[in-house]
């Protein structure tokens, strides 16, 4: 995600852009850049936060009263000062900013440096941007209709804004899948990612639709058109939202908007990976690696937290669909341990941030012992991305939230796409169950939607929960992972105690813990492990604890034993991670906020873990 502001009226626009930009750095944080528009065009850009672009600009007199400015959350080309945006075309006349992302860009690329252009940037909005110019030049067109002919040639997602520097009177914006709203002023015009940089001067808004293109006309005003090139109504909307819960899209805190965008991040991650009509999943990186995924011995998955989590899943996938042995490890264990790596290991490494400590020096360890090196990162051109050899962003966008939410699901369906397409090339998937399974994976960001409609129960659930000082959280199969990652997020938001534990080790201890003063999360949505789950409950609830079952829908026999049952959208066993880790991550954050503790920022934490 990458936040997105342009201004077009009386106000020196350099003021509206930084202060937008501040607004929006919640949305992408990388790198950021202005671009001003009155009888010359002037940009500034920079890698770093809006603060540094603002102390690198200084003080000097900028007077032009239309422009536009980026933040930025890397999606293609690692963040630094030439892949920052705004963008400058070849001939220097458009400059453009975008959010989203072009998946034809490579094609494109190729096909406009046949065609004499050259490119300054890795991104795909350079291409984006040269494409329009091309038909401006080449059908001598308006910049509207130049955009308009350029949109039906690209695939993917995008909000851009952009202007020609031979009519700064003029700024044009278009989106598909990525948000865009445009502010109505006293003869001025706004655009914003979302209404976060407008609200401060007009409270009136229109919400683009996709395929829309804006025209803001400092003399002409707004003009809305459709793909079909036809003006629009404008659909004027007054919003009563304050500045800081648009931060936060309307939520009480990140972390519940994050749990409530997976069903949009899970989307994005398979976004030109998996082809449900087609039938095929593809993932650019390990192509690159075919030989060697399909040739290694044993694949190692490191990580740290939730991290780990994800790579736990990711072992039962890999061994379930791909048959190729799986070692999972603690990062800060396997750099001290000594361990055994041979040449052709392949170390997948699991980071939201990429830039965590104990998983970084595990990889130089291992690099060093000759593995190849595949990340799992959502934070593009961080420094364990930098280090590996190859790897898949997993596009959750920024992850504000110190727990992590979605960016957990966005690993985990990465590594469920790459057990996917691991087992199909070593054939240990059959034709017809790699199809399944492609549809059941496909249909999992409309079944977490479903899946949130839960969240009233889990209030309640929550409500009676907020006293306890312990809890145990139960899984079998591919849920024993969720039990730990239930139990962590509980743990490190509320500050109630919580273990996770493979279900049937109960008996082997953690049953003496069980009284009433003990509620116990059983995660029982895997049929092949129903009746031991339900024995499980049983044994529970002997010992007079509280059970809160999170089941496939449908499930009745366990109705007559718990004390709570969340019912859930059924998926293949091996995605169901995907949906059962849903109720944990809401009940968590609904305990914590009951509790009054600080969600966003729990004590004693950090987002990222840089130091040892
Ligand atoms: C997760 O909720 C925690 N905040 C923490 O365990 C985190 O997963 C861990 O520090 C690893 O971070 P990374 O994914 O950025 O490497």
């Amino acid at each position: 995600m990458c936040g997105i502001v342009g201004y077009i009226g009386h106000r020196p626009a350099y003021q509206v852009l930084m202060q937008g930009l501040k607004q929006l750095e919640y949305r992408g944080y990388d790198s950021a850049g202005v671009a001003l528009l009155n009888s010359t065009m002037t940009l500034f850009k920079k890698k770093g936060k809006v603060s540094q672009l603002e102390d690198f600009i200084g003080d000097q007199k900028l007077t032009a009263t239309a422009g536009m400015g980026h933040t930025r959350w890397a999606t293609h080309g690692e963040p630094n000062d030439i892949n920052a945006h705004p963008h400058v075309s070849n001939n220097g006349n458009l400059v453009m900013i975008h959010n989203g992302i072009i998946e034809n860009y490579s094609v494109l690329k190729e096909a406009l440096l046949r065609n004499g252009f050259t490119f300054k940037s890795e991104t795909d909005t350079e291409v984006f941007l040269n494409l329009i110019e091309a038909f401006q030049d080449k059908e001598n067109l308006d910049l509207p209709e130049a955009l308009s002919l350029a949109l039906d040639k690209v695939v993917g997602a995008y909000a851009i804004v952009i202007a020609d520097k031979r009519n700064p009177d003029v700024l044009v914006a278009a989106r598909k899948q990525s948000p865009l709203v445009v502010g109505m002023g006293e003869n001025e015009y706004f655009i914003g990612s979302d209404a976060t940089p407008i609200v401060r001067y007009t409270n009136k808004v229109i919400y683009m639709k996709d395929d829309e293109i804006a025209i803001l006309d400092r003399h002409n005003g707004v003009t809305i058109k459709n793909s079909k090139n036809q003006v629009q109504k404008p659909r004027i909307e007054e919003i009563s939202l304050k500045i800081e819960e648009l931060e936060k899209g309307g939520y009480e805190h990140f972390m519940l908007k994050e749990i409530h965008q997976q069903p949009q991040t899970v989307s994005d991650c398979m976004r030109g990976r998996l082809n449900d009509v087609e039938g095929w999943v593809k993932l650019g990186g390990m192509e690159e690696y075919a030989v060697q995924f399909e040739n290694a011995q044993r694949i190692i998955i490191a990580g740290c937290g939730t991290s780990w989590h994800a790579g736990l899943i990711g072992e039962y996938l890999f061994e379930d669909l791909a048959r190729v042995p799986v070692e999972v490890e603690y990062a800060s264990e396997l750099r001290y341990r000594n361990p055994v790596i041979r040449e052709g290991d392949i170390v997948m490494a699991i980071s939201q941030s990429g830039e965590t400590a104990d998983t970084l020096a595990a990889l130089e360890h291992v690099k060093s012992k000759g593995a190849i090196i595949y990340g799992v990162v959502n934070a593009v051109g961080s420094s364990i991305a930098r280090l590996t050899d190859a790897g898949s962003y997993i596009h959750s966008g920024p992850e504000i939230g110190v727990a992590s939410t979605k960016a957990f699901t966005g690993q985990v369906t990465l590594l469920s796409m790459a057990a996917l397409w691991l087992g199909h090339r070593k054939g240990t998937l059959s034709h017809s169950r790699y199809r399944n399974l492609i549809s059941e994976l496909a249909k999992i960001p409309e079944q977490i939607a479903e899946t949130l409609k839960v969240e009233d129960q889990i209030k309640y659930i929550a409500s009676e929960m907020t006293d306890y000082n312990n809890s145990l959280y139960l899984g079998r199969g591919y849920n024993f992972p969720v039990a730990l990652e239930g139990a962590l997020k509980l743990k490190e938001i509320s500050y109630i105690h919580a273990e996770g534990y493979p279900a049937a080790e109960m008996k082997h201890g953690p049953i003496a813990l069980i009284d009433e003063h003990m509620p116990v999360v059983v995660l029982a949505t895997n049929q092949s492990a129903y009746d031991k789950l339900l024995s499980n409950i049983m044994e529970v609830k002997a010992r007079k604890g509280t059970v809160i079952a999170i089941v496939s829908n449908g499930a009745k026999e366990i109705r007559k034993f718990a004390d709570h049952v969340i019912e859930i959208p059924t998926t293949a066993e091996p995605f169901s991670p995907l949906l059962s880790v849903i109720p944990t991550q809401l009940l968590s954050y609904h305990i914590a906020r009951l509790r009054g503790c600080n969600v966003d920022q729990p004590r004693n934490l950090a987002k990222s873990v840089t130091v040892e």
